[in-house]
Order: structure tokens, then C-alpha cells, then sequence
């Protein structure tokens, strides 16, 4: 693992995503849902940060994504935007506000975009919800898909096993991903799906497919924040696809701990620590 130095600090836009891919240079994506985590991410020089309503799990303890508000997504949305100065900051659009409704999806996404600040939106879905993406992108609003693994749809699809293994549903992903490159989107999320299928889906459409459990023959990747750097809790254990790059499960319970022991022991604050 070799560590990685920004070599272009501009901010980095949706056209700048297309770039990247024409030039096979590899986007990489986490999540972010607060103000430091935020500030931290963008310093180290990641291309893009998504707002996820992951955040329901990983912030708020909920077993799905389905109970994320319009009002809470503008919260976690607009904490990212004051931290971040060059990554792309793209915002999940929550369950119940852009789906069957094309009016109501665009009226949510002026929402998020005015009051949070954001650069772009993601919907997950594909052919059913293609009149609220046009209508959305037809105010000028940046939009990236998602496709396989949609957990806003856990309840159709029953469990989180990997999506699109028949070739029905294949079939499907592949046209979804055609429809949603050519209506504008500047980016399709592919979760959980074989490597296989998202290799070929890359390869035959023109807007760049970040992959999450979906193999390495993606033009990007993206990750639960709090999952590559191992924050696990009782309730969340990690997918088998995270790689973690920190235990900060274990380095946070042993600070907790240090200090729990030096306030008991009478040992913090000290004559080292400042006194008022
Ligand atoms: O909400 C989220 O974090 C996501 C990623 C898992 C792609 O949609």
C-alpha cells in the first residue's frame, strides 16, 4: 500500500468524471455524512464524496436506508459541503422522494441542491424511474445512477446477496445502465453485482461506473467510510468486499478506555494539562 499525493488541486467537477475515464485514470469515492470526517477525506485527496443514506445505518442505527428524511439528508449534505474545497460532492436523494412522482423528484432535488450546496444527486434505479431523472436533469442537475444492489429496495429484494447473477436480471442492469448514460447521468454506482457483468457494463458505456462490490474492472470505486476504516459495531459487521484500512473500532474503545482510567485514578488533568 503506498500512500497518495494530490497532483491536481482543482476542484474536481462531474466533466472532470468523464476525463478520468477516457484517460483510464481510476476515480475513488467514500462516504461522508459530517463536517470533520468531511474535512479529513477531502485533505487526503479523494476525487469525490457521497453523502450516502448509508447514513441511516451507519449515523442513526437504523437496519435499512428507508426511514432517511429529505430534512436529515440536507443536514449530513450541507455539514459536507462547509468542510469540503476539491472533492465532488454528490447526495443521496432518500426513499419516498424522487420515485413514480417526477414533479416531487425535482422539487426535492432543488431542495437538496439549494440548501445543502451540493454538486450532484443519486438516484437508485434504473428504466422505473427514468421520467424523474430527465426531469431532474432537465433543470440542470447533475445526476448518478445506481444500479444492482439498490438498498432502498431491500424490502423487494428480500436479503443483501449479491444482485444480477441470472440473466434476466443481468439483462436488465446492462439496458438500465444504457438509459441512464444516455438520458445524462454523469456516473452510474454498481453495487454488489459479479465482477464479470460490471466489467462489461464499463466497457460498453460512455459515463463511468463506480463499483462497490462489484470487482476491479470499474473506472472507480467507492466505500462506506465508517466500513474501510473499521469502525464496526455489535449491530454492523462489514461486507465480505470492504478492505479495511484502520481499526479505529479498536484504537477509539482504547483511548475511551485510557481515558476512563485516568479520570478514576484522579490522573487527568494533571500538572501536564492546561488549568483555568
Ligand atoms: O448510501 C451509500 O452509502 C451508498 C453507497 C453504498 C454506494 O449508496
Amino acid at each position: 500500500m503506498s500512500k497518495y499525493t494530490i497532483t491536481d488541486a482543482r476542484k474536481v467537477t462531474t466533466k472532470r468524471f468523464l476525463e478520468m475515464k477516457q484517460k483510464g485514470e481510476k476515480i475513488s469515492m467514500l462516504t461522508s455524512y459530517d463536517y470533520t470526517t468531511a474535512s479529513i477525506v477531502d485533505a487526503a485527496g479523494i476525487d469525490s464524496i457521497l453523502v450516502g443514506d448509508s447514513a441511516a445505518n451507519v449515523m442513526a442505527g437504523y437496519s435499512t436506508t428507508l426511514p432517511m428524511t429529505l430534512d436529515q439528508m440536507i443536514y449530513h449534505a450541507s455539514s459536507v459541503v462547509r468542510a469540503v474545497k476539491r472533492a465532488l460532492v454528490v447526495v443521496d436523494m432518500p426513499f419516498g422522494t424522487y420515485q413514480g412522482n417526477a414533479d416531487l423528484a425535482l422539487e426535492s432535488a432543488v431542495r437538496i441542491m439549494k440548501e445543502s450546496g451540493a454538486d450532484a444527486l443519486k438516484l437508485e434505479g434504473g428504466e422505473e424511474i427514468l421520467p424523474s431523472v430527465k426531469k431532474i436533469l432537465s433543470a440542470g442537475i447533475p445526476i448518478c445512477g445506481h444500479l444492482g444492489l439498490t438498498p432502498q429496495s431491500i424490502n423487494k429484494f428480500g436479503s443483501y446477496v449479491v444482485r444480477a447473477q441470472e440473466k434476466e436480471e443481468a439483462d436488465k442492469l446492462k439496458k438500465d445502465a444504457q438509459l441512464l448514460c444516455e438520458a445524462g447521468c454523469f456516473a452510474i454506482v454498481i453495487e454488489k453485482v459479479p465482477a464479470k457483468l460490471a466489467k462489461e457494463v464499463a466497457k460498453k458505456v460512455k459515463c463511468p461506473i463506480i463499483g462497490i462490490g462489484a470487482g476491479n474492472d470499474t473506472d472507480g470505486q467507492v466505500l462506506v467510510v465508517n466500513d474501510m476504516l473499521g469502525m464496526d459495531t455489535a449491530e454492523f459487521k462489514q461486507p465480505r468486499f470492504v478492505r479495511k484500512y484502520a481499526n479505529l473500532q479498536e484504537v477509539v474503545t482504547e483511548a475511551v478506555q485510557n481515558y476512563i482510567s485516568d479520570v478514576k485514578s484522579g490522573d487527568f488533568p494533571n500538572n501536564e494539562t492546561e488549568a483555568y
